[in-house]
């Protein structure tokens, strides 16, 4: 009842058994005077064929296939009986193009909408064509239909048969006398017009000559058969039978943490077997990065990163916190230049531009070349270990030498102008990247183009940048820098 007050709710389709005669009445006064539709109670429903079904209507998908309902055809069913729909269902899509709609109004003594008032609602459908009718003995439903058709309220063909034998004992079908008896109701539908076959095992017959007949006096086009919709297999069944992957949100190539019980894998090999074998961390970070990463790990606090985590520290930040105010400052001026100083050598090596070329190329751009120019002038220490570990163990270092020219070139026109250290680790990592034979010309553009080498920096730089921030937190002191450089040092 609540259902059928709500204003957008046009029909309510009650499967429940044993609702209260009363109940039912109450709803089917309010459905008629407010234009809506009650099916059932007791019911099993109903089907608009390709489109909609309620409550377990038409069974299986694969019965639904089977008897044609994932499309419309141009029959309008109704039946009392919900047992015998499927059956009507099938013998329907043997005989026709298939079922329009079927509708089961249920057993009951007072059905919310009876089998003439589903009838006359198919005969307003211009997509119905014909008309099916089960009826059962027992109830004065099939008279409504027999008025309606002497009323001459229905204009499409009706066929329609009363069956004596009930399977389930419905309500409606309990009362007796002459004037319900089955015979007397397919007579009187007979008498009105309606195609009533002999017996109930003519009916298909009779189903199908109707349908035909209908189809030679062009009142009916078949619809044209459409291969029904593949379902979707459901997911869980299908990915246990391995037919389908869930599309992948993170790929990663360097290590693997799939499953609850599998172990981590750094590129393929169990982290146990890496713990256990004594393999150090220089096996499970490249020998070169290693490298890199000793000789970057700092720089004294006056850098900028190592200042700001100081700060950060002495303003009583926490340690992530204060690591990454150092990490930010990597850019350009701090650290951030590997990449840019890997492109440009690149750039100017693969073009083929001699030292003075490549500097008086990017003097007149106005570029200051990254890689290029220290405080401290020559001999960098760690400059000279990196570019003596890329000549003893690399199958070519065109790259590094071609930076160690640059230098040469820079140097002759001023003293600080020295290959510093992100110059050396990005023409190493450039030989390197070509050396191992691993990497495509587009894979080295792109690995110099994402950044990748400056991250060889914030790794190494983290670790500078912890360890100013807990000598820092140890302190315990406030930090006035005036001058900076002064109080940093004497700490
Ligand atoms: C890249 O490596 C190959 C093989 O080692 C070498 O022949 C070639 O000269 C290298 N190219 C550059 C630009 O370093």
């Amino acid at each position: 009842m609540s259902a059928l007050k709500q204003p957008t709710i046009r029909v309510v389709a009650i499967i429940a058994e044993g609702v209260p005669e009363s109940d039912t009445k109450q709803m089917i006064a309010y459905a008629k005077s407010n234009n809506k539709v009650v099916i059932g109670p007791a019911t099993v429903g109903g089907i608009q064929a390709g489109a909609f079904k309620i409550g377990d209507t038409a069974g299986t998908i694969d019965n639904i296939i089977q008897c044609k309902l994932y499309r419309p055809g141009s029959v309008g069913f109704v039946t009392k009986s919900g047992g015998m729909s499927n059956e009507l269902h099938n013998t329907i899509a043997c005989a026709t193009d298939g079922i329009y709609e079927g509708i089961a109004i249920g057993g009951d003594v007072f059905p919310g909408s009876t089998l003439s008032d589903h009838v006359l609602r198919f005969n307003n459908i211009p997509q119905v064509k014909m008309i099916v009718v089960l009826g059962e003995h027992g109830g004065r439903d099939e008279y409504s239909l027999v008025e309606a058709l002497k009323q001459g309220k229905i204009n499409k063909p009706v066929v329609a048969w009363v069956k004596s034998q009930v399977q389930l004992g419905h309500a409606g079908a309990m009362n007796g006398g002459e004037m319900e008896s089955v015979q007397a109701k397919n007579q009187a539908l007979k008498d009105a017009g309606v195609v009533v076959p002999t017996s109930y095992e003519a009916l298909e017959g009779a189903i199908k000559e109707t349908f035909q007949k209908l189809v030679e006096e062009g009142k009916i086009t078949p619809v044209k058969e459409v291969p029904p919709p593949q379902l979707p297999e459901d997911l869980s069944t299908a990915i246990k039978k391995g037919k389908v992957r869930v599309p992948t949100h993170i790929i990663s190539t360097i290590s693997d943490e799939r499953g609850m019980s599998v172990e981590q894998r750094y590129a393929g090999v169990l982290m146990s077997t890496l713990v256990e074998e004594g393999y150090g961390v220089g096996d499970v970070v490249l020998a070169i990065a290693r490298i890199c990463i000793m000789m970057c790990a700092d720089h004294g606090p006056c850098a900028s990163g190592a200042h700001n985590s100081i700060v950060a520290a002495s303003a009583g930040k926490d340690l992530i916190s204060s690591l990454v105010s150092g990490l930010l400052t990597i850019g350009p001026r701090f650290g951030g230049a590997i990449d840019d100083a890997a492109r440009y050598f690149k750039d100017a090596y693969d073009r083929g531009l001699a030292p003075s070329e490549f500097m008086e190329d990017m003097k007149k751009k106005g570029i200051r070349v990254p890689g290029i120019g220290h405080r401290v002038k020559r001999g960098d220490k760690r400059v000279e270990l990196l570019q003596r570990y890329a000549r003893e163990n690399f199958p070519s270092v065109e790259y590094v030498e071609y930076a160690v020219q640059v230098e040469t070139y820079t140097l002759s026109k001023a003293n600080n102008l020295i290959l510093n250290i992100d110059g050396v680790i990005a023409s190493l990592f450039l030989d390197l990247l070509n050396g191992t034979g691993m990497f495509t010309k587009q894979e080295i553009d792109d690995i110099v183009e994402i950044g990748y080498l400056n991250g060889l920096f914030v790794l190494a730089r983290s670790t500078g940048l912890i360890g100013h921030t807990s000598d820092q937190k140890r302190l315990k002191q406030p930090l006035y820098c005036h001058p900076w450089e002064d109080v940093l040092y004497t700490k």
